[in-house]
C-alpha cells in the first residue's frame, strides 16, 4: 500500500500518522486555570527536542467548538505547568482526564486524584506519579491549519520516584524503565505496555 497524503483529508492523515508513528510517550499535563483549579490532560504529540537547555514540545489542537484547549490557554497565561509520564497503573485515570470539561472545571477533582507538593515547583504533582517535571513555557508557535500550538516547554526540576532509581553517582544515574512502567500510545483507543528491553552498544 502506498498512500499519497495530498489526496487524504486531515482526519485520515491523523489516523494514519497515529497508527504508524508509535508507540508514543504521553505527557500528562497539570496546569492552573485563572480560578486556581488544576487542569489535567494527556498529549501524545510529545517529544524531547534539546538537552541544553532541556526542551521538549507538545502539540495541542483546538476543542471541537474551535476554542483553545484549557491546557493551551493555561500554559500561555500562567507559563508554568507540571508534566507527568503516566504509569500503566494510571492508564484509566489518564484516559478519563481527556474528557472535554468546561474551562475551570478540574479533572483532578472530578477524578479524585491526590496531589502532593513538588519541591522546586509552584504547582503540585500527582501524588502517585513516578516521574513529574516542573516546566515553563519557552516558546509557542502556531503550526498547520488547525491551527495546532507547538508548545515548547523547558524543564526545571524532575521528580523521579526513588524505587525506580537503580544507581546514582556523580557520573551517572540509572533508572529502571520497567519500574517507570510507562504507557505507550498507539492509534485510536489503543495503548501498549513496555515489552522486552535490550541493551546494545553503539558502533564506533
Ligand atoms: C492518550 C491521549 C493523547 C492525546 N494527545 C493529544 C495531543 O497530542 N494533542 C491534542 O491536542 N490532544 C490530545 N489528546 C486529546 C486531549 O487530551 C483532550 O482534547 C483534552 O480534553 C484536552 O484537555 P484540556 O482542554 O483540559 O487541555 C489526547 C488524548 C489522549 C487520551
Amino acid at each position: 500500500m502506498n498512500i499519497d497524503f495530498a489526496e487524504q483529508d486531515p482526519a485520515r492523515i491523523y489516523s494514519i500518522m497515529a497508527q504508524t508513528i508509535m508507540p508514543r510517550p504521553i505527557a500528562w499535563v497539570l496546569s492552573e486555570h485563572e480560578n486556581g483549579s488544576y487542569n489535567l490532560a494527556p498529549f501524545s504529540y510529545f517529544a524531547p527536542i534539546c538537552s541544553d537547555p532541556p526542551l521538549f514540545m507538545i502539540s495541542i489542537s483546538k476543542k471541537p467548538d474551535g476554542s483553545l484547549k484549557d491546557t493551551r490557554a493555561n500554559i500561555i497565561e500562567r507559563k508554568d505547568f507540571v508534566l507527568h509520564l503516566p504509569t500503566w497503573g494510571q492508564l484509566e485515570a489518564m484516559n478519563a482526564s481527556a474528557a472535554t470539561l468546561a474551562a475551570g472545571v478540574s479533572e483532578v477533582e472530578e477524578l479524585g486524584l491526590e496531589l502532593e507538593e513538588f519541591a522546586g515547583s509552584r504547582l503540585p504533582r500527582l501524588a502517585d506519579s513516578r516521574v513529574a517535571m516542573a516546566c515553563t513555557l519557552h516558546e509557542v508557535q502556531e503550526i498547520g491549519n488547525g491551527p495546532y500550538a507547538m508548545i515548547i516547554g523547558r524543564l526545571h526540576h524532575i521528580y523521579i520516584d526513588d524505587i525506580a532509581v537503580l544507581e546514582q553517582s556523580e557520573e551517572k544515574i540509572r533508572i529502571s524503565p520497567k519500574i517507570l512502567d510507562p504507557v505507550g500510545r498507539l492509534g485510536g483507543p489503543r495503548y501498549t505496555k513496555l515489552g522486552k528491553v535490550v541493551a546494545l552498544a553503539r558502533p564506533e
